[in-house]
């Protein structure tokens, strides 16, 4: 029995350190020292032992299980050390090599120009409203003195919905909306697309941006309007940069104006962008029509105003000089990356 027992050790020893991993392991574990192991079946069999062998039979059958355990324990051990560290090698990740480039979007040089504009008229006091792009007639056209059959009319090729609905030629009708809702003081802006039947050249497109300023207040007057156009063109295109009213007609407007700013590419020298004149057209205004704010419930005995009206096309293309208004419609990245 003791030569049993001391074979059992050796072979379990050697087997020991022939285990592979933890599970190997357990396996062996179960065969020696679990309910049904080797050396559990030799405790049960020392019943048949004389008495007087039995303590130390017992003794050394113990001894022999606390030194296998302690054996497996330790093996137990160094294979977990081991699994973990293979564990790690596997999943090893390698800081130093490049990460995933992510492009980042750019803003649009329209998106550019009407956020510089929002933030130097909100600065001067000017709230933003917005307004259908299907419109009324009676707000794209009638209220601003235009009725069916005015000669203005053929001024903008209008897409017609139906007798009384069009596509919105002009940013204007979101002033006759104010108008005919609000109470004086009133100083808004109002950005949008805009549609007219004209055909896609460099500088011409059916659809394009508009942005039109309303101020009418009590003795308000061209003053005000040029005081303001002034402030705009400087915060917009920098110190030195004037602006030039030239007598103009709008049906909404009276007196009206047609502004030009000191060209921006060659500050008044001339240069092929202003056609050698040093300036370039950029607004419509004017004083708000008496006539157009009686239509809208205004009293034009107790207030004036004044409106005015631009491109956000004609300013990107100045501001950036863009060489065709084709550009800011294609979607090229290549055009539209420029603007990061
Ligand atoms: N709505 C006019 C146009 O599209 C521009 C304008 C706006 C003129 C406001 C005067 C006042 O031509």
């Amino acid at each position: 029995m003791q030569e049993q027992l001391k074979g059992i050790r050796d072979r379990v020893i050697q087997e020991l350190s022939q285990a592979k991993d933890t599970s190997a392991l357990e396996q062996l574990r179960v065969r020696v020292l679990g309910k049904k192991g080797e050396l559990t079946e030799i405790l049960r069999g020392m019943g048949k032992l004389p008495a007087e062998l039995r303590p130390q039979m017992g003794q050394m059958v113990n001894s022999v299980r606390e030194k296998l355990e302690e054996a497996i324990s330790a093996r137990q051990a160094e294979l977990k050390e081991a699994e973990k560290n293979a564990k790690l090698a596997r999943e090893v990740i390698d800081v130093t090599l490049p990460g995933k480039d992510r492009q980042a979007g750019s803003a649009h040089p329209i998106t550019l120009v009407l956020n510089d504009l929002l933030e130097i008229f909100s600065g001067l006091g000017f709230m933003s409203v917005e307004g259908p792009e299907i419109e009324y007639d009676r707000y794209n056209f009638e209220l601003l003195s235009v009725p069916k059959n005015h000669p203005a009319r053929d001024a903008q090729d209008t897409f017609y919905v139906d007798d009384n609905v069009v596509l919105r030629s002009q940013t204007s009708p979101v002033q006759a909306r104010v108008m005919t809702t609000q109470k004086p003081p009133i100083r808004i802006v109002s950005p949008g697309r805009v549609f007219r039947a004209d055909e896609l050249d460099a500088t011409h497109s059916p659809v394009f941006h508009q942005f039109e300023g309303l101020c009418i207040d009590e003795n308000i007057t061209m003053g005000d309007l040029k005081g303001t156009l002034d402030e705009f063109a400087r915060r917009m295109f920098g110190e030195g940069i004037k602006t030039r009213f030239r007598p103009s007609y709008f049906p909404f407007t009276e007196p009206s104006a047609e502004v030009d700013l000191t060209c921006a590419n060659c500050h008044g020298a001339g240069c092929r962008m202003c056609k050698g004149t040093g300036w370039i057209e950029v607004l419509g205004a004017g004083m708000v029509n008496p006539h157009v704010l009686e239509m809208c419930g205004i009293d034009p005995g107790k207030y004036q105003g004044f409106a005015f009206g631009m491109g956000l096309e004609r300013l990107a293309i100045i501001k950036y000089g863009i060489p065709d208004i084709r550009y800011l419609y294609e979607n090229d990245v290549r055009f539209l990356s420029q603007f990061r």
